[in-house]
């Protein structure tokens, strides 16, 4: 019998997000049965209530994958339970719901498994924790498993990250506990590491000897609308940088886990954040830009001088033998010309060219892997080919490889893995302490440069273009240059 609970059962990301993932499993017959799934808010409501409220949003957010026949057979599994998260009487109550469930299914199975996942307000995190453990739902027991899955953000510094994974370890241990990327959830993400390891051409090439720099970017044409509260205080270091563009990093540059298992990858993905380079506050100065499109500060609750980064761009180094003097730029904006995240594996010049002299060897350029992670997802090859019927005139040529023209069906949301290996207990691809604590030693420091007026005000830049000028300029400083790409659909 499976139990999930979701705190925070009124908010965005439950109807946007939780439900219809949850209902695309159910609908292709991955969900585990019988499960029951309870929603968790202080607005006192019927279960009949709250189903009819996310028949009305899961059909607007699965679009044609909506199928009346299959809500009806999903929506019974829909239960409302009013309560208030710092309150011990809504945990016994809660409790007493979960009991009663099982207790209806004893006949069926004899084996339990609570989920409990925080869609709430990061603020209340280390209260709901509390109280899961003080009404002795976190303890589990031969045959009953209880885990908590965390949404982001974990924190908002190294500081927080601490106190919140201490008071969480209070009563639950780090095995039962889920820390949540979206960005790890996405097929293309995980991708990287069927890429990586599971062909055998690219790995023997995947290091400083032929790579000359990475660049990884996550772009969006949105602006912040309604989001001014939380990301005036965020900004887009926080909000994108120490979770989903580290994250990225991760899969492209750590060292091959010996199997496909949650310790074997996360002890990876830690060794590779640990061997990044802390900056000095001179050095990140040097190795960070940041910019502000021009109508944000019109947005309603952001303040009329606000510093706050909606772009940014880091230069990282990894000091380790494979990446020693690799630079690995990170950058990510709202108010883009297009949404788009992808990696760009820049290649090393050939070592010597025997079209020295020549045209050619002007146009010769080093060979570029582009993973389109998305919307338009996909990879490419850009590589030197002749020119046909001319003297040895070369340029660029690609391979193209589409996710789209080569599967059918529709690339299943991020939401739909991770809660189906939360349920199942598989934590690969969720953030261990260490690994969060990590990534916040990397972006504290940055942040705080950033927070203390020591940087240049962040640079105006007009929504719908492409960046702070200075953010090209700071690149070409380098000897490179951004290589950009509004996604092929
Ligand atoms: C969220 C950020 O974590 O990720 C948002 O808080 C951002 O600011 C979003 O827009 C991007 O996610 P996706 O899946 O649309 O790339």
């Amino acid at each position: 019998m499976y139990s999930l609970v979701i705190f925070g059962a009124s908010g965005d990301l439950t109807s946007r997000k939780l439900i219809p993932a949850l209902y695309n499993l159910f609908r292709k017959n991955r969900l585990p049965q019988p499960i029951r799934i309870i929603g968790f808010s202080r607005t006192p409501m019927e279960d009949e209530t709250w189903r009819n409220k996310l028949l009305e949003t899961t059909r607007q957010f699965t679009g044609n994958l909506f199928c009346e026949t299959t809500w009806s057979t999903f929506a019974p599994c829909l239960y409302y339970h009013a309560g208030d998260i710092g309150n011990t009487d809504s945990f016994t109550s809660l409790s007493a719901l979960l009991n009663q469930f099982e207790k209806e299914h004893q006949s069926e199975v004899t084996e339990t498994h609570r989920l409990f996942y925080f869609s709430t307000s990061p603020q209340f995190y280390a209260a709901g924790t509390e109280q899961l453990g003080v009404t002795g739902l976190s303890t589990e027991s031969l045959g009953h498993t209880c885990r908590v899955v965390i949404e982001k953000p974990f924190g908002t510094d190294l500081e927080s990250a601490k106190k919140l994974n201490e008071n969480i370890h209070q009563r639950f241990d780090e095995s039962q506990i889920y820390r949540i990327d979206h960005y790890l959830g996405k097929e293309t993400v995980n991708n990287i590491l069927v890429l990586r390891f599971a062909n055998a051409i690219f790995e023997p090439i995947w290091n400083r000897n032929y790579i000359q720099n990475i660049q990884i970017t996550a772009n969006e044409n949105l602006l912040i609308g309604r989001r001014a509260p939380y990301y005036e205080k965020a900004g887009i270091l926080r909000d994108m940088f120490q979770n989903h563009l580290l994250q990225i990093l991760t899969f492209v540059t750590m060292e091959p886990p010996a199997r496909f298992d949650a310790k074997a990858i996360r002890d990876e993905k830690v060794k590779v954040l640990q061997s990044i380079r802390p900056f000095t506050e001179e050095e990140v100065l040097q190795n960070s830009v940041r910019g502000q499109y021009r109508s944000y500060r019109d947005e309603s609750g952001v303040k009329k001088d606000s510093q706050t980064a909606t772009y940014g761009a880091v230069r990282l180094f990894i000091d380790n033998w494979r990446w020693k003097d690799v630079p690995v730029f990170l950058r990510s904006g709202k108010g883009m010309p297009c949404r788009s995240t992808q990696v760009v594996i820049n290649f090393r010049q050939p070592p010597h060219s025997m079209f020295s002299g020549t045209l050619s060897d002007l146009m010769l350029q080093g060979n570029r892997l582009l993973l389109q992670l998305q919307p338009a997802e996909g990879i490419q090859v850009h590589f030197m080919t002749k020119i046909p019927d001319t003297e040895m005139k070369i340029r660029t040529s690609e391979l193209n490889f589409n996710f789209k023209n080569s599967f059918s069906g529709e690339m299943p949301d991020s939401y739909e893995r991770l809660l189906l290996d939360a349920i199942h207990g598989d934590a690969s691809l969720f953030a261990r302490s260490d690994e969060v604590e990590a990534a916040w030693r990397i972006i504290d420091p940055i942040q705080k440069t950033w927070d203390e007026g020591k940087m240049p005000d962040p640079e105006f830049y007009e929504s719908g273009s492409t960046g702070p000028v200075q953010a090209d300029r700071w690149i070409e400083s380098f000897d490179e240059n951004w290589f950009d790409l509004c996604p092929l659909v």
